[in-house]
């Protein structure tokens, strides 16, 4: 089952119209939530997050924050999903194409969900990256439907035979293509600061909170691109990456190659948050 504008339906029996802004203009914010043992994880901050975006563009949510994570729920349960993931999706609405904001459109709601294994395999061995020119806007910090340089910086990823690309404004680490990205240097915790230029991470506030607890010390300052090839640990977080360690990038490997202490430490106590 699916929800779309005010009702759950069959995805088959969703009718959707070319004059979705999202379709002209990728107008419209979005948020992945995880799903763990049928519960929505982080649903808060994922909702405080989706009304920020919501606020900043200018989209009406057509709910409450209580009614959106009612109707979530809802989905859930009917598509008896345990482990997995909910798309939620928010467009302007229907218009024929011109810039300007149309005056009659209601925003549309879109949400399902799909089950999706934890990435075992990745999160225990690590991945390989690239790094590339982050060509985006500079509000990263909204989660809009505009991800086609997203789109494009994975697929180089993908042609260049590893599984991720890091982001870099002028040799300053950004963030990943749909992750944020931490290092571990002489047993401090380094992360880019969540201004404009990086989306805000649930992922990355849950492990900036787990290593205070675990009294890692964590600064929230920029690294370059050499200090990344020079870390100890490296490691991507996100929603359906979880924890997952960079053990390579520009065929270079990070500290020894493979997955550090700190970042197993860190991987061990994030399980216990949901577990
Ligand atoms: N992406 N940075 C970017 C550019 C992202 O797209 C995402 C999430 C993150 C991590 O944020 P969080 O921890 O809240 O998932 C960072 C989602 C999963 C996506 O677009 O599929």
């Amino acid at each position: 089952m699916y929800f779309y504008k005010n009702e759950f339906v069959h995805k088959n029996d969703i009718h959707i119209s070319p004059d979705d802004r999202g379709y002209y203009f990728g107008d419209g914010i979005y948020e992945v939530f995880r799903v763990y043992q049928g519960e929505l994880y982080e649903a808060s901050a994922h909702m405080q997050r989706l009304e920020r975006t919501a606020s900043e563009v200018r989209i009406q949510l057509p709910y409450t924050s209580d009614e959106i994570i009612v109707i979530l729920n809802k989905l859930i349960q009917q598509n008896e999903l345990i482990e997995g993931t909910v798309y939620l999706q928010i467009t302007r609405g229907e218009a024929p194409r011109a810039h300007p904001f149309p005056i009659q459109a209601k925003p549309i709601l879109l949400a399902y969900c799909s089950e999706v294994k934890r990435p075992l395999a990745t999160i225990q061995n690590g991945i390989k990256a690239i790094t590339e020119p982050d060509i985006r806007w500079l509000r990263c910090d909204l989660k809009t439907l505009n991800l086609l340089p997203n789109v494009l910086a994975k697929q180089a990823a993908l042609d260049a035979g590893v599984q991720e690309v890091v982001l870099h404004r002028d040799g300053t680490v950004t963030e990943c293509s749909a992750s944020n990205i931490m290092i571990i240097k002489d047993a401090i915790l380094y992360t880019h600061p969540a201004n404009h230029l990086i989306l805000h991470g649930i992922t990355r506030a849950v492990v900036l909170r787990l290593a205070h607890a675990l009294g890692i010390p964590v600064k929230d300052v920029a690294f370059t691109t050499e200090q990344l090839l020079q870390a100890d640990e490296a490691f991507i977080t996100g929603t359906t990456v979880e924890i997952t360690p960079l053990i390579q990038i520009d065929g270079q490997a990070i500290g020894s190659g493979t997955p550090g202490p700190l970042t197993a430490k860190l991987q061990t106590e994030f399980e216990r948050t949901f577990l």
